[in-house]
């Protein structure tokens, strides 16, 4: 049986050159299928307002859908890290307020850390978190929550100013303590940029081979969820045919 990475392990993976793979999981059973794999880490991502609740934005989750979900994937996964992300509003309106709601992942969820999106305007927020002994996750490039400001799902870093920006966002996060930082949709040559100036490893997601780990959100990769196709996603399975051939079978 596999054995749970910790938070350390992930911290030193430049050093040690582990790979750490990640998905997403929002259910006890999928957590004990990935559970069962050698899937090092699952991310209870605020993702799950699209894909289990068919909302159109990350931005409607509250935290009570997050504790929710995150306590059946922590009791379906006990060999496998499980972050627990913090969703839109939980942590934008006081350090207070953001540490609170991390306690409350933590506590109520069961998760070993929490994620959250943005670069150096969220240092001080993350410093915080950290100082109350709560690993955290950072996240940059396409940060979903912010779609409204974003203008849509676009690959973001696409200029010079705009890499130079994610690489000192990286910096700040790093600074503040975080562990890990995910970069979501960005171009490989700034994936591979922002990864060589920090020493916490990147958690890539459509940012190229050159991340130190990879994060793929399972239903897209599984070929199930198919209001949405990012680019960058490989299929690994084609689930939603197989399903529908199985759901016909038995009518
Ligand atoms: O919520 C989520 O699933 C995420 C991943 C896309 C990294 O933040």
């Amino acid at each position: 049986m596999k054995k749970k990475i910790s938070i350390l392990d992930v911290k030193k993976c430049k050093e040690t050159n582990e790979k750490y793979s990640m998905v997403t999981g929002y259910d006890y059973t999928t957590a004990t299928i990935i559970n069962e794999s050698s899937i090092h880490m699952i991310l209870v991502g605020d993702s799950l307002g699209m894909v289990m609740m068919g909302y159109e934005s990350t931005v409607p989750v509250t935290m009570e859908d997050m504790i929710h979900h995150i306590r059946a994937v922590v009791k379906g996964a006990p060999q496998t890290l499980v972050v627990g992300d913090l969703p839109f509003g939980s942590y934008n309106v006081s350090i207070k307020q953001a540490v609170a709601n991390a306690n409350r992942l933590m506590k109520e969820g069961g998760c070993d850390c929490v994620k959250l999106e943005g670069g150096s305007e969220m240092a001080d927020v993350i410093q915080s978190i950290v100082r109350a002994g709560i690993p955290v996750m950072g996240h940059i490039g396409l940060t979903p929550q912010s779609i409204s400001a974003l203008g849509g799902y676009k690959v973001q870093g696409k200029n010079r100013e705009a890499a130079e920006k994610l690489v000192s966002d990286a910096k700040a996060i790093e600074a503040a303590g975080a562990f890990m930082v995910v970069v979501e949709c960005v171009p490989a040559v700034v994936g591979k940029l922002i990864t060589d100036s920090i020493n916490i490893p990147t958690m890539g997601i459509g940012a190229g081979v050159d991340c130190d780990c990879q994060i793929l959100i399972l239903q897209d990769m599984m070929g199930m969820y198919a209001d949405l196709a990012p680019k960058f996603v490989k299929k690994y399975a084609n689930l939603r045919e197989v399903m529908v051939e199985a759901l016909e079978t038995f009518h």
